[in-house]
């Protein structure tokens, strides 16, 4: 699309103080087209005469392009400018179409794969008025009780960066004011995944050591793919909630990392400057906010009301105001809102886009790429000349599969596993058997006779267990992370009648599964798979889809070890001990092993790969040298299948503490049956640096080595030493 000429700057220049103060408001899309005198904010948080509604910015959680367009209409005829909305929605994994959600996406480590899926959600979601999406979410977490570990990809810096820089650029492509593109928002900066005791909204306390090393490089990832936008997190980081938090908003993001884009507030997270105890009242919130750098406020109004007074006592300056309301209006123009104030939206476009069958097959493929198999005692794939298969558990023929972020998907849309094997094997007797709830204070075992029964007679039995949906996602934190309810009992009581079995399972975050580990012969999990889940099910179980998918959040034994990861220091008193062995004077638990049940980048395949050799061409490393690291892969069955070939790396002695392995590398191959494949990888000074004790980002002479195989235990390490 050719690009606007729309003088912003001249009309800036028309507009009153509070014109330009409106641009920085954004409201729910309820507020719009009100034909009360006034309208009254959440829990009564604000009140506004409706009239003022037509001065403001944006608009977010609208739903269609029938409403955006009607929105838009309205308010561009009443804004005495006649400027257009811009219009916000999460769209975090599909938009109707539903694919994985991002916990899972990240278990695929393919990024064409997320670019895909992601290119086929802004195309939907374009269509249907969405113009920016508040994604990728890319916030660091280790600690499985948090419920958002959902929207990110787990545990290593690398890869999260990796998935979200993928996110912005397929969303993005190359012009926002393409009618198949959307522009993006990396939130929630920063460090929000750092919640103490994995409690949402908690305080996080983080040195600016581990910010930079763990937490910091996925935002930076995404700004330097040229997201749009940056929201602020609700936490405190350190003392200072982040919208409010000049070191990190002003001193890294601007000046440090030099984005001059928009930064939007989450959610009234202005207001809840107060409620955190570091704005006296609403009007110090603003101020607070301002010197923040935010510039646009999430569904509170505190700019609105207080900017005036604000600028009259000359505690900021209008030309302060003008220079953020100069940012949304040059947004507006990049997106060709003053050309074409729909953005493309099309009712009809969208209707056949949605849920069409190119869309479904592109969430069914990721489903099964981004499902993990946790464990296989050899029971799958099923052999598909059965004549009956017993399918038991909450989620046998439950369509709440999409997961919390699910923007415009819906449940019914979504195939449930009693439907995708009924689709796949049309012959096979299928009962269906719920046996019990998935929620946590339901305990009724009523149903566990007719379970145990249908398991009795069927030739294979899927257990269909996991989290309910709205256990994960925002707001929802859990202090047990194990199977709730009575569904271990059921499973006991289903595995002691019938050993061809597998566990498939549903869930927003890692779990604790130590019991059904023993007990399963198998365990596939699905996470939240979206609209396509019941058939990626389907074929994974039977074999027409080879499970390839990594863990990229290590499962913790027990809750008691969160947060628990891969990418962590010795300590000064490693336990050396046999696992399930308790160790005094050293750093272990009582009753619990160290290590996680299935570590980050476990999965196993239907294929067996074996890792023949890992071989470097030097063992010295010059500050402007490289090693070749050549990877040797077969696999050694007569099935074809995907493997991620990761490589690892330590750095054995250094100025800090530094993590007994770190990623700094990957591949994603296909192995024919009996193929042999090598991978290469370069190995460079800069890929070994780190921050010192003092914050500086360096690399330190001395020994490393580098690792690959399976995760579990990497098989192959060579050393190399830096000059
Ligand atoms: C929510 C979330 C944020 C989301 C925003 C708008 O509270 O924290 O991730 O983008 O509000 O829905």
């Amino acid at each position: 699309m050719a690009k606007s000429n729309f003088d912003v700057k001249e009309l800036l220049s028309k507009m009153t103080l509070q014109e330009k103060i409106g641009q920085l408001i954004q409201l729910n899309a309820v507020f719009f087209g009100q034909t009360t005198a006034e309208i009254t904010g959440p829990a009564e948080r604000w009140k506004l005469a409706t009239k003022e509604v037509y001065n403001m910015g944006s608009v977010l959680n609208f739903h269609g392009a029938e409403e955006m367009k009607r929105i838009q209409d309205d308010y561009m005829a009443k804004n005495r400018h006649g400027i257009p909305l811009v219009f916000m929605m999460d769209v975090i994994h599909g938009y109707k179409t539903i694919f994985p959600i991002p916990l899972a996406l990240g278990a695929s480590f393919d990024p064409e794969l997320v670019k895909e899926c992601t290119r086929m959600a802004a195309k939907e979601a374009s269509a249907a008025g969405v113009q920016l999406t508040f994604t990728p979410m890319v916030d660091y977490a280790r600690d499985a009780r948090w419920g958002r570990v959902l929207e990110t990809c787990g545990e290593d810096p690398m890869l999260n960066g990796i998935m979200g820089a993928a996110q912005v650029e397929a969303f993005q492509g190359d012009d926002i004011s393409d009618h198949n593109n959307l522009a993006t928002c990396v939130k929630h900066f920063a460090a929000y995944g750092g919640a103490e005791a994995g409690r949402d909204y908690n305080t996080v306390e983080i040195s600016e050591r581990l910010l930079r090393e763990y937490y910091l490089p996925a935002y930076k990832a995404c700004i330097d793919a040229g997201t749009k936008m940056v929201m602020p997190s609700f936490n405190s980081l350190n003392g200072v909630p982040s919208v409010a938090n000049k070191w990190l908003m002003n001193d890294v993001l601007r000046k440090e990392w030099g984005f001059d884009g928009v930064v939007i507030s989450d959610y009234n997270a202005v207001g809840e400057l107060v409620k955190h105890g570091i704005a006296a009242d609403m009007k110090e919130a603003a101020k607070l906010a301002l010197e923040g750098g935010c510039d646009i406020e999430m569904m509170s109004i505190s700019y609105y009301e207080h900017i005036p007074a604000l600028i009259e006592e000359g505690i900021i300056t209008e030309e302060q105001i003008d220079a953020s309301v100069l940012k949304v209006l040059e947004f507006k123009k990049e997106l060709g809102l003053f050309e074409d104030p729909y953005h493309g939206a099309d009712e009809e476009k969208a209707a056949a886009l949605c849920l069409s069958p190119e869309h479904r097959e592109i969430v069914r493929r990721a489903a099964e790429q981004c499902a993990v198999l946790l464990k296989n005692n050899g029971v799958l794939p099923f052999s598909k000349d059965i004549k009956t298969i017993a399918l038991i558990g909450p989620f046998a023929d439950n369509n709440q599969i999409r997961g919390f972020w699910a923007c415009d998907g819906k449940d019914e849309d979504c195939v449930t596993i009693a439907d995708g094997i009924k689709a796949l094997l049309p012959d096979v007797k299928v009962i269906v058997e719920r046996g019990c709830s998935e929620k946590i204070d339901e305990l009724d075992k009523s149903g566990f006779k007719a379970a145990v029964k249908a398991a009795k007679k069927a030739d294979a039995v899927v257990l269909c267990l996991g989290e309910f949906q709205k256990y994960a996602g925002e707001g929802n934190s859990r202090i047990d992370i194990g199977l709730t309810g009575v569904q271990q009992e059921l499973a006991n009581e289903v595995l002691a009648v019938n050993d061809n079995a597998s566990v498939v399972l549903f869930n927003g975050r890692p779990l604790a599964l130590v019991e059904l580990d023993e007990k399963a012969p198998a365990i596939l999990d699905m996470f939240f798979p979206g609209t396509e889940g019941g058939n990626a099910v389907a074929r994974l179980l039977f074999g027409d889809a080879n499970p390839c998918g990594k863990v990229t959040m290590s499962f913790p034994k027990a809750v008691g070890q969160c947060p628990i990861y891969y990418n962590h220091p010795m300590t000064g008193r490693p336990k050396t001990k046999p696992e399930n062995e308790h160790q005094g004077y050293a750093s272990s638990y009582i009753g619990c092993g160290n290590l996680p049940l299935y570590p980050f980048g476990h999965g196993l395949s239907y294929s067996n790969f074996v890792y023949e050799s890992l071989e470097l061409d030097t063992d010295t490393l010059m500050a402007d040298g490289e090693i070749n690291v050549k990877i040797t892969v077969k696999n050694d069955s007569n099935v074809a299948g995907k493997e991620v070939v990761q490589l690892y790396m330590r750095d054995l002695v250094a100025s800090t503490v530094r993590p007994i392995q770190s990623l700094i590398g990957f591949e994603k191959i296909d192995l024919a049956a009996g193929e042999t494949k090598t991978v290469t990888f370069k190995v460079t000074e800069p890929m070994l640096r780190f921050y010192d004790a003092n914050c500086n980002f360096i690399s330190e002479p001395g020994e490393f080595t580098i690792s690959t195989g399976h995760a579990d235990n990497l098989l192959l390490t060579k050393s190399f030493v830096l000059k």
